[in-house]
């Protein structure tokens, strides 16, 4: 049984009956190599990859309703995923790890920092730090968990030509990590059209494998979404295409129990009288399908941001404040606190 993933300890699997292994798709009963071609053009290149799957998705490769359900349930049952009791499921959120944002106020914000197994979005207005903590949280992977990292690589789907390999040597020096190997363990990609997006994502499964990739950046989710589908009538199919982007991404991260952060944009809806009008892009789909949403404000000057937990499945409500340095993401000195706030 996987060690890292969502799939059982060596303790449950004794519990249960014996069930097969499988290494590769063509191991998989029912699926010959012509079968195995198809699936890994449609993307799906590991067996933890295809137990994630519906039998929808396995449609244009030929395969009918009841051999993708056959073939997915023998995926699932590989790799220790199937239909769970309630008291498994608590189980299996036992697996779950954290990453560390670099803040230690910021990582109580969110009970210890990030979560393998679901989306956390980092919203917020330009230069509110969004592509920062990304930055920081590819470097922050590679720490042992001892030091709040999880000893895995970093993926970075950079849709905005915003990565920079500088940031990652001055944080990786300031946490007196080899910045050389610290960039060799990210792999970079960047994305020029939301097509493109999709399909880097669709296509990503080996690469994970294969590099032990434990945090999976898209940076950012919308901007290509929202600069190509312009117009009410794009609005249905924008989102349809977004729902199916981000069910991938979460897909990926209980699959390879890795960290899946996204990144998105604000804007102002100037019809709104109660509340705040600034929100973030995407509505309800990217809403909804994020696990953990928090919402980034500079502040009025300086290096200090503002960070709201606005939705969160078990977490209250709750604001931080953190800040950007040559060094990276750092907790607020006390002297930081007291200068006045932002807006
Ligand atoms: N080397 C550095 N030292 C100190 N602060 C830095 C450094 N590099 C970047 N910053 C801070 O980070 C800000 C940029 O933040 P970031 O790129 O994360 O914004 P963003 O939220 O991703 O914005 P956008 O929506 O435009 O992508 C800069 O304006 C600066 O305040
Ligand atoms: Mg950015």
């Amino acid at each position: 049984m996987r060690q890292d993933g969502i799939a059982m300890s060596e303790e449950e699997a004794k519990e249960r009956p014996e069930k097969k292994k499988y290494e590769f798709l063509e191991d998989l009963p029912g699926v010959g190599p012509a079968t195995a071609q198809k699936l890994k053009e449609m993307g799906f290149h590991t067996i933890e990859s295809l137990a994630m799957a519906t039998e929808r998705e396995l449609k244009p490769a030929g395969i009918s309703d009841r051999k993708a359900f056959a073939i997915i349930e023998t995926a699932r049952s590989s790799i220790g995923v199937s239909f769970i009791r309630a008291d498994e499921l608590l189980r299996m959120r036992k697996n779950v790890l954290r990453l560390t944002s670099g803040s230690k106020v910021l990582d109580r914000l969110l009970d210890g920092g990030m979560e393998t197994q679901t989306i956390t979005e980092f919203y917020g207005e330009y230069g509110s730090g969004k592509s920062q903590i990304c930055h920081q949280l590819c470097v922050n992977v590679q720490l042992p968990p001892e030091r709040g990292g999880l000893n895995g690589s970093a993926l970075y789907v950079d849709t905005e030509n915003t990565f920079r390999t500088e940031r990652i040597v001055s944080m990786s020096k300031f946490l007196g990590l080899d910045p050389e190997q610290t960039v060799k363990n990210i792999i970079y990609a960047e994305a020029y059209t939301s097509d493109h997006q999709m399909f880097l994502l669709d296509n990503a499964d080996e690469v994970i494998k294969q590099n032990n990739v434990k945090l999976i950046i898209v940076d950012s989710l919308t901007a290509h979404f929202r600069s190509e589908y312009i117009g009410r009538e794009m609005l249905a199919p924008r989102q349809q295409r977004l729902n199916k982007h981000m069910h991938k991404l979460i897909g990926l991260a209980r699959a390879f129990n890795a960290v899946a952060v996204v990144t998105n944009q604000v804007m102002a809806k100037p019809d709104i009288f109660f509340g705040d009008p600034i929100h973030p892009i995407g509505g309800h789909i990217v809403g909804h399908t994020s696990h953990t949403r928090v919402y980034l404000r500079r502040a009025t000057h300086g290096p200090i941001r503002i960070a709201r937990l606005v939705s969160s499945p078990y977490l209250p409500e709750g604001e931080e404040i953190f800040k950007v340095t040559e060094n990276g993401i750092e907790d607020a000195s006390e002297q930081d606190r007291t200068k006045p706030r932002g807006r």
